[in-house]
């Protein structure tokens, strides 16, 4: 390993650390080596740590280590099922990839209440995806909007190779439009793409015909010499895709909502449940935590299927904050003695191409689901969003949030105190009637170990 990499005293080592070059240089294994020996007291014991979660096959490991840079190991995410989630009548068993305890049992628990009542309804409004070229123009605007109007078969036109086969797929560029931004910025104009991607996330496909339309228009203005300069600013696509959009609804009459567990009646339930929702639709503190419940339920299946989460996040919380107020995606209307809860969301998804081909667990998910279209996996996801949001309601308008999530939380409190199976099965009948928290369960688990 190289000198410039060897720690002298690990502990002090935070304090003087300065620029270091060449990292991204080392080999894994020299990376892994000086992360220990930099910042860890028992480098050998992070070493061990490190390794223990390779993949045992190269093969794999290789390809995990290539989606990324600098790795040194994987970071395992509990991998879950939500079983029975009933949508235009066919069930699903949907894998969700996340960490936080009770969002897996969360949507299966909501899942199973709906099945019995009709299931969820799932429609794609529309599939658009939105690119963007941002440029300055110092000319004459009447210039710019003639010249254009006029290229734009040219331009359709040697853009021919690269959209071929988006083209035999079904998909392509639906649409170019010019837009004038100067009100808001100096010179300052767009073209904004429309485009169709099938069942690819289509990212790269998008960001290629944009680059190649930016350096066309460039090239047009520029050896026409116009009285005036283009300037290409940016060539991008857009993660707001409002019109990438999928709904999902779930309806009853309001008497089928009752359940002894509700403890209250089917009306004042439902009376509860949309207040909660409406308040959420009024109150951005509200509706942040409401739509995070929402994404705990999306983000599981977005990550689980090799999907971008980021990007969709991003695109959901725009889409709610799409009239100038963050708002709750969701909506529920209790009238005329019926129940219904329903989503709006844009979705840009992929079910081919990128990680969803490449990751061995994503390729499984799309397996379990029977190898979906983008368009069913948009309803597949944003089911899982609205039941995910239909729990977390539920709870809070009824038990609280507390009761369920403390229960499954004494779980990893339990593993992190070195509980035996005998002494969590213990710990979990106690903890039925007690309140759970860290401190009660440490001095549970001391009292039962001292009594023996
Ligand atoms: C916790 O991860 C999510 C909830 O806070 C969502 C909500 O409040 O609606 C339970």
């Amino acid at each position: 390993m190289n000198e410039n990499y060897q720690s002298e005293n690990s502990s002090d080592s935070k304090k003087s650390i300065g620029l270091i070059p060449g990292f991204s240089k080392l080999t894994k294994e020299e990376k892994l080596k000086f992360i220990c020996e930099r910042f860890h007291q028992t480098p050998k014991e992070a070493e061990k740590i490190l390794k223990s979660f390779w993949h045992e096959d190269s093969e794999v490991q290789k390809n995990l280590d290539e989606f990324s840079e600098n790795t040194i190991s994987n970071f395992p995410v509990p991998y879950g099922i939500v079983p029975n989630v009933l949508i235009n009548g066919q069930n699903y068993f949907v894998p969700m990839a996340i960490e936080e305890s009770s969002v897996v049992a969360a949507a299966a628990k909501a899942s199973k209440f709906w099945f019995t009542r009709g299931g969820f309804k799932a429609k794609v409004v529309n599939t658009l995806k939105v690119g963007q070229v941002h440029f300055k123009w110092s000319g004459e605007k009447e210039t710019l909007f003639n010249v254009f109007e006029e290229s734009k078969e040219i331009i359709r036109d040697e853009l021919t190779p690269v959209l071929e086969s988006m083209e035999k797929r079904g998909g392509g560029l639906k649409d170019i439009e010019l837009l004038d931004k100067t009100d808001v910025e100096e010179n300052y104009f767009q073209l904004k793409a429309t485009f169709e991607t099938c069942d690819a996330m289509g990212a790269n496909f998008i960001n290629t015909v944009l680059e190649n339309i930016g350096a066309q228009l460039k090239c047009i203005f520029d050896d026409l010499s116009y009285d005036g300069e283009l300037e290409i600013i940016m060539a991008i696509l857009s993660n707001y895709t409002p019109d990438c959009l999928v709904n999902v609804e779930v309806s009853c009459p309001v008497a089928d909502l009752a359940e002894p567990s509700l403890g209250m009646s089917a009306e004042e339930f439902a009376e509860k449940f949309a207040t909660a929702v409406r308040i959420a639709c009024i109150d951005p503190y509200r509706a942040t935590t409401h739509n995070k419940g929402i994404f705990n339920g999306i983000d599981a299946v977005v990550i689980a299927t090799g999907n971008d989460f980021r990007a969709i996040e991003a695109c959901g919380h725009s889409y709610a904050a799409r009239d100038g107020q963050y708002r709750s995606l969701s909506k529920c209307e209790v009238e005329n003695g019926y129940f219904t809860f329903s989503i709006d969301i844009p979705l840009a998804l992929g079910t081919v191409g990128g990680l969803t081909t490449l990751h061995p667990l994503a390729k499984f998910s799309l397996d379990i689901l029977g190898r979906p279209s983008s368009k069913e996996l948009m309803e597949i996801v944003a089911t899982i969003g609205l039941a995910q949001n239909f729990g977390a309601v539920r709870s809070l308008v009824t038990t609280g949030i507390q009761k369920g999530h403390m229960k499954m939380h004494l779980m990893n409190i339990l593993n992190h105190l070195g509980a035996t199976d005998e002494e969590r099965e213990d710990a979990k009948i106690y903890f039925k009637d007690n309140i759970v928290s860290f401190s009660e369960v440490k001095k549970y688990l001391s009292d039962a170990r001292d009594y023996q």
